[in-house]
């Protein structure tokens, strides 16, 4: 009996040695030690032995199950310490890793261009005004001094909405709405989105213009040449020239057309400028006085000055984009570069 006790033993020592897992140590307990193991048999079986035998096999087997079972709970607390560890080796952060980085977002060259247009003109003392989208013929054209059936509507590729609404084709249409409401003096600059039935590579159906006025008594051409001087130098570099070409639109009278040097060539002449060194930046001229008179303003009385451009034709020339396009696509990058 002895003998299969220290056979048990061993063979329990081994199993519970041998356990990789906290269950494979728990079946090795049961194995061994359970209510139906053979060593629980041979405690049940002790009955059998002579009285003299029965206090010395007891012991033995007391002290086996004793050690047995300490030997479990010393693995038991090393498997489990174990698990623990690999638990927190497998979540373990390494600080010392490259960060992911942040991409940072950015403003549009459009709306950045537009912004550097309209503070140019805020800090000479111009307010914001805005007007929709959807307009009627009324804003677009007559108060503008553009009839009906007047030839210099095709100045215009107009989309019609239906009625007598279309998306508008300019900014101007602004000024109309603004001096209904307002007497002068005004200093105005109106932001915003024109359609036209239009596009190829320097054309988009949709782009962005700036639009600006100055109403008051007294307001000359030589104010007008001031003002638009200062807003290109601004905007292409004080050493750039500027001229002012007669030009013709109907809201306007006398109209002209504002160039700046050749941004690419410096005036010398290149593909850009059609070899001529200048560059068309914007259209402008003195309020006509029909405006005024729709709107209610003696023209006698007030005169003003009245100028509009389109953003992405600068941006074009300011940044060396050769292609309106990639200013709508949306292409990373192409915008990442500003
Ligand atoms: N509205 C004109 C256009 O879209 C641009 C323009 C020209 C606006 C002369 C003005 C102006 O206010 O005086 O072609």
């Amino acid at each position: 009996m002895r003998e299969k006790i220290k056979q048990i033993e061993a063979a329990a020592l081994e199993a519970i040695g041998g356990a990789q897992s906290v269950q494979s140590l728990d079946d090795a307990g049961v194995r061994f030690l359970g209510k139906k193991s053979e060593f629980m048999e041979l405690l049940k079986s002790l009955g059998a032995l002579t009285p003299e035998a029965r206090p010395g096999v007891g012991a033995l087997i007391n002290e086996v199950k004793d050690k047995l079972e300490n030997a479990i709970r010393a693995k038991k607390i090393v498997l489990l310490q174990a698990a623990q560890h690999q638990k927190i080796e497998a979540e373990k952060i390494d600080v010392t890793m490259p960060g992911k980085g942040i991409r940072r977002g950015r403003a549009h060259p459009i709306s950045q261009v537009m912004a550097e247009a309209k503070h140019i003109f805020f800090r000479l003392g111009y307010e914001l005004a805005e007007g929709p989208d959807i307009e009627s013929d009324h804003y677009n054209f007559d108060g503008l001094n553009i009839p009906p059936h007047h030839p210099s509507r095709d100045m215009w590729s107009t989309l019609f909405v239906e009625g007598n609404l279309l998306l508008r084709t300019h900014t101007s249409p602004v000024q109309i709405r603004v001096m209904e409401k307002r007497k002068p003096p005004l200093a105005i600059i109106a932001p915003g989105r024109v359609y036209r039935r239009d596009s190829d590579a320097t054309h988009s159906s949709v782009f962005h213009q700036l639009e600006g006025f100055l109403v008051d008594n007294k307001v000359t051409f030589g104010d007008l040449k001031g003002t638009l001087t200062e807003f290109l130098r601004q905007m292409f570099g004080k050493e750039k020239k500027v001229r002012f070409r007669p030009s013709f639109f109907p809201f306007t009278e006398p109209s002209a057309e504002v160039d700046v040097e050749c941004v690419m060539c410096d005036g010398k002449g290149c593909r850009l400028c059609k070899n001529t060194g200048w560059l068309e930046i914007l259209g402008s001229g003195m309020i006509d006085p029909n405006v005024f008179s729709g709107v209610g303003y003696d023209p006698e009385k007030f005169t003003g000055f009245a100028f509009g451009m389109g953003i992405e034709r600068i941006a074009m020339l300011k940044y060396g984009v050769d292609n309106i396009r990639l200013f709508f696509e949306n292409d990373l990058r192409f915008l990442e570069q500003f």
